[in-house]
């Protein structure tokens, strides 16, 4: 008997790549290179991917942890993660041109936050410690903010009143852990309400959706993205919840081991919300030269949100036209 040659083919699953938060915010720092010159300090990485910050390195941003290391009277941009209102202060006083370009969706959080302190409310905020969207997030109402990382962490919990406490959490969880850990609050503080509107983001959940759908075929689901970055590492979790028989996150298509592919007729392929479309190419070239020439594109969803530029760089690039 001949044996049927295994037909290989690649799932790419749409949406994927940059997010409208993302892009504005690299958008940001390049157009503060152009109007102001060289260096923009640049508060953090700008987004969580490697590439993206070495590419905007050779064009004179400089990424540094924090204000102080910013010369008196530069110009800094703050991530799209978003910061305490203590680091709008710090640079003030260190009289900084600040450009803010935490992704308006973050900010809806913050704005969230601050109207429940002020209602005196205690704040659950679902998230990942030491993460820069949760510092800032928490910055806004330190006394009212309380962290829960994830299912495991709801036993901690401890609240003032079980009739005032409301949950919130960052913009790159899992969907389907964060209403684990929400019902299982639930069964500790039955009075606990929920934001107005979901906070973990339309990017966020549209990539899940993607590779929920088409993970199911896959014997590989390679995710595009790095290691720091949430929504990436979420999206190899989701993967093989979803029945992904393996699924790998690179930065980059050299990193993908040969051996990963090897007997596997369907790989699936996805890229997290800060991760620039070239480096998803050149996986897929990766992967023709490996056989893998039919590639099927996924679609679940067309998104076309886009957030114009912070206010106060389109006010320099409107004075400076
Ligand atoms: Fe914003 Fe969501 Fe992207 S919060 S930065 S649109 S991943």
């Amino acid at each position: 008997m001949i044996e049927e040659p295994v037909r290989k083919r690649v799932l790419l699953a749409n949406p994927r790549g940059y997010c409208a938060g993302v892009d504005r915010a690299v958008q940001t720092v390049e157009e503060a290179l152009n109007l102001y010159g060289a260096p923009i300090y640049v508060r953090k990485q700008i987004v969580h991917n490697k590439h993206v910050v070495a590419t905007l390195e050779r064009r004179g941003a400089i990424f540094v942890e924090e204000n102080a290391e910013v010369p008196e009277g530069a110009t800094v941009v703050f991530s799209a993660h978003g910061v305490a209102p203590e680091v709008h202060e710090q640079a003030k006083a260190r009289q900084l041109r600040a450009i803010d370009a935490t992704c308006p969706l973050v900010t809806k959080v913050h704005q969230e936050a601050k109207r429940f302190a002020a209602d005196d409310y205690d704040i659950l905020l679902i998230g990942h410690e030491g993460h820069e969207e949760v510092i800032g997030t928490a910055g806004e109402a330190p006394a009212h903010v309380q962290l829960v990382d994830g299912p495991d962490g709801v036993d901690k919990v401890t609240v003032r009143d079980p009739a005032k406490v409301v949950w919130l959490s960052q913009t790159t969880l899992s969907v389907d852990e964060t209403l684990e850990t929400v019902e299982r609050l639930k069964v500790r503080l039955p009075l606990l309400q929920s934001p107005p509107s979901d906070d973990i983001c339309y990017a966020t959940q549209n990539r899940q959706q993607v590779v929920k759908q088409i993970a199911p075929d896959c014997d590989v689901l390679i995710v595009v993205g790095s290691r720091n970055s949430s929504n990436s590492v979420r999206l190899v979790e989701v993967a093989l919840d979803a029945g992904a028989r393996a699924s790998y996150l690179v930065d980059y298509a050299s990193e993908i081991d040969d051996a990963w592919l090897a007997g596997a007729a369907t790989v699936g392929v996805t890229s997290g919300a800060s991760v620039p479309e070239d480096l998803v190419d050149q996986l897929l070239d990766h992967l023709v030269e490996r056989g893998f020439e039919d590639v099927s594109e996924v679609t679940t969803v067309d998104e076309r949100l886009a957030f114009s530029l912070p206010q106060e760089l389109k006010r320099d690039m409107k004075a400076a036209a």
